[in-house]
């Protein structure tokens, strides 16, 4: 039984997992993290799952790791830790996730939205890495991927003072694609996982595998996977649909193969 996150499928195709430990601003402890990971886990192994949208509070997305939990771990404790294998799982997830950010996204919550493909934010929430604060220092990726999605002089401000940016700041940046009113964030988000889901599913998982290559190689590398990607859809089923249905003028139904 999960007892850290609320699951619905709010529309067809469209998992949405709600971050549930309001007592602590949804701080990401193992149970949370282990719960978020095999829901994940089963997400991608169902193929009535196209799309993922990750959820928090009007308060808070997630305050970032759970401080008193860290606070038991000293260092073999923390080269034993289980969440590196959960965030493990979460990078590895093949579907797009769409990270719905209301209030604060701080630490590893704002690693956590950094995990997802789009991040929809209202305009109440915060993105911030005060690990520093704290005597240490990101470590589910905010350093990699903040200074990726910001650049360097915005990342390095962030990090190294732990102040936080706003929901205009971070979109100015680049680290967020919409801005929305609070209320209407986790409707947005839904929105456009649902578009998401009624695409050729081998199209959007090859398209979004050729997107992340972009993160970690160079150019040159980038464009031949790209290009491979784009062959191989030439064998689908659903190509010849999509394509079929233009012709047509008719509403394309992709079966995912
Ligand atoms: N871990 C554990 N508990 C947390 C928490 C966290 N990260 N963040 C908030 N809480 C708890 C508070 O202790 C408090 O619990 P009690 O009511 O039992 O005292 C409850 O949530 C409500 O929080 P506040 O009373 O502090 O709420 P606020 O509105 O006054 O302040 C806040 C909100 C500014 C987010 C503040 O809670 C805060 O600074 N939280 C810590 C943020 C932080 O430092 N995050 C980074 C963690 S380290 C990390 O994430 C490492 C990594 O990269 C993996």
């Amino acid at each position: 039984m999960l007892t850290t996150l609320k699951i619905t499928t709010p529309m067809e195709g469209v998992l949405c997992i709600t971050l549930n430990r309001p007592e602590a601003l949804n701080a990401l402890n193992t149970q949370l993290l282990s719960e978020l990971a095999d829901s994940l886990n089963d997400a991608d192994r169902n193929d009535k799952v196209r799309a993922v949208v990750i959820t928090g509070s009007a308060k808070a997305f997630a305050a970032g790791a759970d401080i008193n939990e860290m606070a038991e771990r000293d260092l073999v404790g923390m080269l034993e830790d289980p969440r590196q294998h959960h965030w493990a799982t979460i990078m590895r997830f093949r579907k797009p996730i769409i990270a719905a950010v209301n209030g604060y996204a701080l630490g590893g919550g704002c690693e956590l939205a950094m995990h997802a493909d789009i991040i929809i934010a209202g305009e109440n929430a915060l993105f911030g890495q005060p690990e520093i604060n704290l005597g240490i220092m990101p470590g589910a990726g905010g350093t990699q991927r903040l200074l990726r999605a910001v650049g360097k002089s915005l990342a390095t401000q962030m990090v190294l003072t732990g102040e936080p940016i706003s929901a205009h700041r971070a979109l100015k940046a680049g680290l967020i694609s919409e801005i929305t009113q609070p209320e209407l964030t986790l409707e947005r988000a839904i929105d456009i996982a649902t578009r998401i889901a009624s695409k050729a599913p081998l199209a959007v998982r090859l398209a979004r595998e050729s997107l992340h290559k972009a993160m970690d190689t160079d150019l040159a590398t980038g464009l031949r996977f790209e290009r491979h990607a784009f062959t191989l859809l030439a064998g689908t089923a659903d190509r010849n649909e999509g394509i079929r249905a233009f012709q047509e003028k008719r509403l394309a139904t992709f079966k995912g193969h």
